[in-house]
């Protein structure tokens, strides 16, 4: 029966992690997948989520089926993070939310909503994208393109290049974007460039679909979330995929959501209800301990404001570590304007490295990184900073 089947290639991300663990050299740095350590290198279980767990465990609950869309709580208190608690949007009741296997398990809800609504729709993604986003769409069935999005020669956007693309596609093209913390480059719109997005999204009748990952890793939780305002305030009906892997260190949970904002009360009953069924062929309902816990910390005052100043202090903590892996660059000869990291924003920089500088991280230093030249910045601490910085110099030296 299996003979004929053919051996998959590793996934480009997640595989580096099965390749790190089998890596027997010990002095190993892992910057690959897209997780943030703390300065002791350690995954840090938020004092947030511990309190909220505290909380739970107190009046622990029996664990019947979750509702298809998730826990309801959970569900109205992600539209408050994404759209503003006091959105017009949610007043309207114009947003179909569910609970989602984390911020991919919400991408894959809407693309298989998506090919039924429209199955003859080409997707966009930016040009590089996140790996996952172009396999994702291809096996919900779409045609991928790319759009221009990193300009190497600059160590920035190529927006006139996006925007032409963006400008050419057809009706109905799903165009897939980053609202925050690019992944993998680092390089975000501008308010005013995201203006001339929307307007480009509104006129020729394109689908937004959202991906936001890493809201709070930028420049704040409101800041990152803030080009949801702009596409709310033309009107516009779009998807948003949340993940809370990396804002509530909860990987390993799987919680995430998908949210669909639509023209009135009644078509987002009835997207709902389609949405219900994507998930009740894929995997039934959802699992009920991390969507308990994040809605847990975001309905409880104390709770939000802890998780807020945690969140704060992963954000400052990568940022000093760009700085610092700038310093260390200089400091081990290299001359190159490196000011490129200390503007990219999120967990990761994209290092301009070749796939053989990659691999030669890897295997001559046990620094690992995506092919793309992708790095994570979140992983790096005061300890790996200086050996990962000079297996860094020593590649590009060559
Ligand atoms: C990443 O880009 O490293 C993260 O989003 C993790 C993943 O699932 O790929």
């Amino acid at each position: 029966l299996f003979a004929a089947v053919a051996m998959a290639p590793r996934d480009p991300i997640l595989g580096l992690n099965e390749q790190f663990n089998a890596d027997p050299n010990p002095s190993k740095v892992n910057l690959g997948v897209g997780v943030y350590y703390d300065d002791n290198g350690k995954l840090p279980l938020l004092a947030c989520v511990a309190a909220a767990e505290a909380q739970m465990q107190a009046a622990p609950k029996p664990r019947g089926y979750l509702p298809i869309d998730g826990i309801a709580a959970y569900d109205s208190a992600v539209q408050g993070l994404v759209f503003g608690a006091d959105s017009e949007v949610l007043k309207a009741k114009r947003v179909a939310t569910v609970q989602a296997l984390g911020g991919t398990g919400g991408l894959k809800i809407g693309a298989d909503f998506l090919k039924r609504l429209n199955p003859g729709a080409t997707v966009l993604i930016s040009d590089p994208s996140w790996e996952n986003h172009r396999a994702l769409f291809t096996n919900a069935g779409f045609p991928v393109e790319t759009y221009p999005y990193y300009d190497a020669a600059n160590r920035g956007i190529h927006f006139d290049g996006m925007l032409g693309a963006l400008n050419a596609a057809a009706a109905g093209t799903v165009v897939v974007l980053h609202a925050c913390c690019h992944n993998p480059t680092g390089y975000d719109l501008t308010p005013a460039q995201w203006a001339q997005v929307v307007e480009v999204v509104k006129a020729k009748g394109l689908v937004a679909f959202l991906d936001m990952a890493y809201q709070g890793f930028g420049e704040g939780i409101a800041e990152d979330g803030a080009v949801i305002q702009q596409f709310l305030a033309a009107g516009l009906d779009f998807f948003v995929s949340t993940s809370f892997s990396k804002s509530f260190s909860l990987y390993g949970e799987r919680v995430g959501a998908l949210s669909v904002v639509c023209a009135s009360a009644e078509e987002a009953t009835k997207v709902l209800s389609q949405l219900k069924i994507v998930i009740r062929t894929n995997y039934s309902n959802p699992p009920t301990h991390g969507a308990q816990v994040v809605a847990t910390v975001l309905s409880t005052p104390a709770l939000r404001a802890q998780w807020e100043e945690e969140l704060a202090g992963m954000r400052v903590r990568i940022k000093q570590m760009r700085e610092a892996l700038v310093a260390e660059l200089k400091a081990a000869g290299i001359t190159d304007d490196l000011s490129y990291v200390i503007r990219q924003k999120g967990m990761f920089s994209y290092s301009g490295l070749s796939a053989e500088q990659m691999q030669r991280l890897r295997t001559e230093f046990g620094v690992y990184g995506v092919d793309s030249g992708r790095i994570c910045v979140a992983a790096l601490n005061s300890k790996n900073l200086k050996p990962v910085a000079a297996a860094i110099a020593a590649v590009k030296r060559g």
